[in-house]
């Protein structure tokens, strides 16, 4: 009887890989054996390391990419040597994202400020799903966020941009169905955000129903349990300790008081 070939690696991409979810993301895969494309923008020197480990212990193939993904040109560029290289990913799990902590009242009405955002955190994550597109048999992951229905005024370019890519992900799980499924993850108190500590982190979780942070472990389960469940597309998994069902608004940018018309009679 012949051998039976061994099935052909999956590949998958990951942007923002280098650090924290994104890393612990690629750590999973690479132990499944998928051929990794990994991509970062500043930190590329941690990438490479992050690459190395990932090829000694788990003896998988990883190709590094580096791109601002704000800029249209460098996009390109990714995508065609995603799409050119023998290896294009069948999984595409977006999860770079353009996060300034608080924004003030000018950052949040700021142009570059809210182009950059939606470009890094919608607009890129759309056109990224067409890599996945090009093989057939395609998973794309959205990484959202569990906390962006809230009218909180100080994030809003960030929320505007989740709750975007949130909605992309059901009409894409359409438009690009039945070669390619498109599910969200969305992460809520799984790491201290830029600027805070873990003291914040616990300060934040205490008010979950469930008094406690989200395990990373938890987003890396809750994408595994995606990848392998063919009949689901189009949902969002909320990986929050339940913290979305209670979060009140919490607009830290309320209106200022307007000063009186000036009385024209006066
Ligand atoms: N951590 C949480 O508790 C939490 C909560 C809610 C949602 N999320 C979502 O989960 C995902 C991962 O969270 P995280 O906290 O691990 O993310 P993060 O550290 O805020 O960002 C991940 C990576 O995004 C990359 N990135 C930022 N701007 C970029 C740009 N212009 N071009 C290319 N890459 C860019 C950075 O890459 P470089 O370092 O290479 O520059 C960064 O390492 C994000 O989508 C985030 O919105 C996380």
């Amino acid at each position: 009887m012949n051998p039976v070939p061994p099935l052909p690696a999956r590949s998958a991409l990951i942007t923002g890989a280098a650090r924290r979810i994104g890393a612990a993301l690629a750590e999973d895969l690479a132990a499944q054996g998928y051929c990794l494309h990994l991509h970062a923008h500043t930190s590329g020197a941690l990438l490479e390391q992050v690459a190395e480990d990932l090829r000694t212990r788990h003896g998988v193939r990883v190709r590094t990419h580096l791109a601002d993904l704000a800029d249209v040109t460098a996009v390109r560029r990714l995508v065609h040597d995603l799409t050119e290289d023998p290896h294009p990913p069948a999984l595409v799990i977006n999860n770079a994202s353009e996060f300034l902590g608080h924004y003030d009242r000018a950052e949040c009405t700021d142009i570059d400020t809210v182009a950059r955002t939606l470009m890094v955190n919608t607009a890129v994550p759309i056109a990224l799903s067409g890599v996945a597109a090009r093989g057939g048999n395609g998973h794309v992951v959205n990484i959202t966020d569990a906390h962006t229905d809230l009218t909180c005024a100080s994030h809003l370019p960030y929320d505007v941009s989740k709750a975007a890519l949130t909605d992309a992900t059901a009409r894409l799980a359409v438009l690009l169905a039945p070669s390619v499924r498109v599910n969200a993850v969305a992460p809520a108190l799984v790491l201290p955000p830029p600027g805070a500590g873990e003291a914040e982190l616990h300060e934040m979780a205490g008010r979950a129903p469930l008094l406690r942070s989200a395990p990373l472990a938890d987003i890396v389960a809750a994408v595994r349990f995606l990848t392998a469940t063919g009949s689901v597309t189009g949902q969002t998994i909320m990986i929050d300790s339940g913290a979305h069902l209670v979060w009140d608004s919490e607009s830290d940018l309320r209106p200022q008081p307007v000063p009186p018309h000036p009385d024209p009679a006066a």
